[in-house]
Order: C-alpha cells, then structure tokens, then sequence
C-alpha cells in the first residue's frame, strides 16, 4: 500500500497536500503597506530552527506534498535557506523563492543555483522610484530589485516578476509593463493587492476604483496584443482584486484540500492568513505534521460543505468556489462561517459594495497608509 492510498483509506475523502508554503521568517528589510503577515507579527520570537525546518520539509513530503514555496518575512534573511533549499530538493520538491531581492547577490545566487532552486520570484513596487521607495519604505531597494531581477536572469532562471497592484501604482501600469519588457522579464503577475493583514489595515488607502481597474485591464490587454505582434514571449497575469468579483475564489482550493503553510513559529494554517480566525492552530512542536493535516479540528472545521449556511449550503455552484474565502469571511462580518461577502447572494454583499463606493471617492496620494513595520506591529500588540 502506498503512503497516499494507506492515507485516503485511513481517512476518508481528504486527500494529500500537494503544497507546502514555509514561511520562514516575519523579519524583512521592507515595511510594503500591502504585506499579508499578521498585524501582530512582532509578538512571534521564536522562529523554527534549522533541523525543525528539515524535519517539516521530510514529513511534508512523505505526506505526498511535492510543491514548496520559501517565503516570509524575507526568506534570505535566513543563512540557512541554501541548506534547506538543498533538502527540499534532495527531498525531490519542486522549489520557489518568494522573495523582495534584498538580501540577493551574484553569490547568494549561485549557491541557491548550486542548492538546486527551481524558480525565484522577486517583486517590484512600481515603475516610478519614488513610489516605490514610498510603498517598500525604502529609497535603495527599487534599484537593488531591478539589478537582481538582471542577476536573477543571467543565471539561468526564467525572470518572473511580481507586481502587486493597488490605487497608488495601478495608474503606471502602463510604464510599470514596459519595465518589465525591459528587463527581460518572461512572466510579470499583476497581481491587485488582496485584503489581508496589513493590506486589510490599510484597505481603504489601497483599493483602486473601478475605473481604474478597467483602464489597467484595457493596458495589459494592449500590451498582450503588442507582445504577441513582437513575437515577444512574456507571459502577463492579471489578478482582479476579489472586491470587484461578484462570486469569490475558491480559496486556496478549499480549506485543507491542497495547501498547508507553516509559519515562523511552526504554528501550521490551511492558509497563509488563517491566524487571524478566532481559533487555536496546531504546531509542529507539538504534533506530527500527519496528524495536524488529517486529524487537528483546526484542519478539518471547513472542509468539504458541511458546515456551510443558506445561501452557500443549497447553492449549485459551492463545489466549485467552496463558500469563497473564510479568512476574507471572518474579517468583513466577524463570522468565520458566514457566506464570504464577495459573493453577490451573501447577504453581506452590500459591504463589498461599500468599500467599492469608498474606493470611488478616496484620496491618490501614497502618503496616510501605515507601514508593515515591527513599530506598528508592537503598536498593535498592545491594543
Ligand atoms: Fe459560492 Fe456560496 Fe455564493 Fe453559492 S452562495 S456562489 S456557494 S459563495
Ligand atoms: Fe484564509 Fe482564504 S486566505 S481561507
């Protein structure tokens, strides 16, 4: 019997997870008023020590995972991501690099290369350096990124770039695009920002209006006809932000159905913003990764539809978006279970179309948003 069938026998409908995100660690050299880290990041001290962190890629792939995404925080701030790269890959995981630049060199790229790293992912802020110092809090890192985006390239890895989009920076999309084609990029993710953490906090100073969001639609669409009559191969996703949705995503493929992230701490969440729900996460300190995904109430409290309420629970199409999102759920009605608002038959809708009104109105100006910074998280801690 296989490791995967022996599990599906032992437990019914759940499957494997396919994805492991590590989370490596909340420190970071950037203070992006957009991060989806906990508000109360500062109040974690204790992050998993590499051998915690090898034991948690082993079990996790004799579980069945097989993708692996290093994120953060910064995940270069830790010496030790070239030894745990080289174990997931050892391991046979498929690798990523969720990463800001900083902290990358020539060198630093060449050992992870050496290591057996799959794929880097390195954000950009903006086009326009000023708005990304004002975003990244930083005035050097704009330069820096685009000099390891280069470096990136130049050591054989395909440029995939991510650009988070949001009221301040979606109106430069058009330059922002024609950065990226300079570079080289092979893929740039537009990806709108998502409310969570500290974009959440900062929502009303983030959220485009919809005017705004069609003119950014129009450009990418421009572009892609641009590139193609080039012959020019960079591929260009665009993220439409959930609040201009009428019905949600299928967050992370369903609540414990594919994806597990184990956070700084060992603390392990369905996704990567759980830790604000109302309810106790298991740790890998504690228990075996095995038991957490299988058997933890905290795994299992929404899976499948079960637990769903009217108007989800008689609705055709809850196999397809499973009740949408239940982070985005808890933080617009305080109700975890609740229909997530996104969806046009929710009985919240009208929240969504709030902040869509306020969005309308809002001030451009990047200054007035609050910075993801250990300051404001202790500030928050106290609260
Ligand atoms: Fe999805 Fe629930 Fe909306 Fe139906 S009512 S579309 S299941 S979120
Ligand atoms: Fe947590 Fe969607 S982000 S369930």
């Amino acid at each position: 019997m296989t490791d995967r069938t022996h599990t599906a026998a032992v437990n019914g409908a759940t499957g494997a997870p396919l994805w492991l995100l590590a989370e490596l660690t909340y420190r970071c050299p950037l203070q992006c008023a957009y991060c989806s880290n906990p508000l109360d990041f500062a109040a974690v001290k204790e992050e998993l020590a590499t051998e915690e962190w090898l034991d948690v890629l082993a079990q996790a792939r004799a579980m069945g995972a097989v993708q692996m995404g290093f994120s953060g925080g910064e995940p270069l701030v830790r010496q030790d991501l070239e030894t745990l790269v080289a174990e997931a890959r050892r391991l046979g995981f498929y690798t990523n690099l969720i990463t800001s630049g900083l902290g990358l060199d020539e060198a630093r790229i060449a050992a992870l290369h050496a290591a057996g790293l799959d794929h880097i992912q390195i954000s950009l802020q903006a086009s326009d350096p000023d708005v990304a110092a004002a975003v990244a809090g930083s005035p050097k890192a704009h330069a820096r990124k685009l000099a390891m985006a280069r470096a990136v390239k130049a050591a054989g890895y395909p440029m995939v770039l991510n650009v988070v989009l949001h009221r301040h920076n979606i109106d430069e999309l058009d330059a922002i695009i024609a950065l990226c084609d300079e570079l080289g990029a092979d893929a740039v993710e537009l990806a709108n920002c998502q409310m969570y953490g500290w974009a959440q906090l900062n929502r009303e100073g983030l959220l485009p209006s919809r005017e705004q969001l069609e003119t950014a639609e129009a450009t990418t669409a421009r572009w892609r006809e641009r590139l193609a009559a080039q012959g020019r191969d960079m591929r260009l996703l665009f993220v439409v932000p959930d609040y201009y949705n009428d019905r949600p995503k299928a967050c992370m493929g369903g609540w414990g159905a594919i994806f597990m992230t184990v956070v700084p701490d060992g603390a392990v969440l369905p996704c990567h913003s759980a830790r604000i729900l109302p309810m106790t996460f298991p740790n890998v300190r504690e228990r075996p990764l095995r038991e957490i995904w299988y058997d933890s109430e905290a795994f299992n409290r929404y899976r499948g539809d079960g637990w769903m309420r009217e108007p989800c629970r008689r609705c055709d199409e809850r196999h397809r978006d499973v009740g949408g999102c239940r982070c985005q759920a808890y933080l617009l009605t305080g109700d975890a279970a609740a229909t997530d608002p996104v969806c046009s038959l929710s009985p919240e809708h009208h929240l969504i179309e709030a902040a869509r009104h306020q969005a309308e109105a809002g001030e451009r100006s990047v200054t007035g948003l609050t910075p993801r910074n250990v300051h404001e998280s202790r500030v928050f801690c106290r609260r």
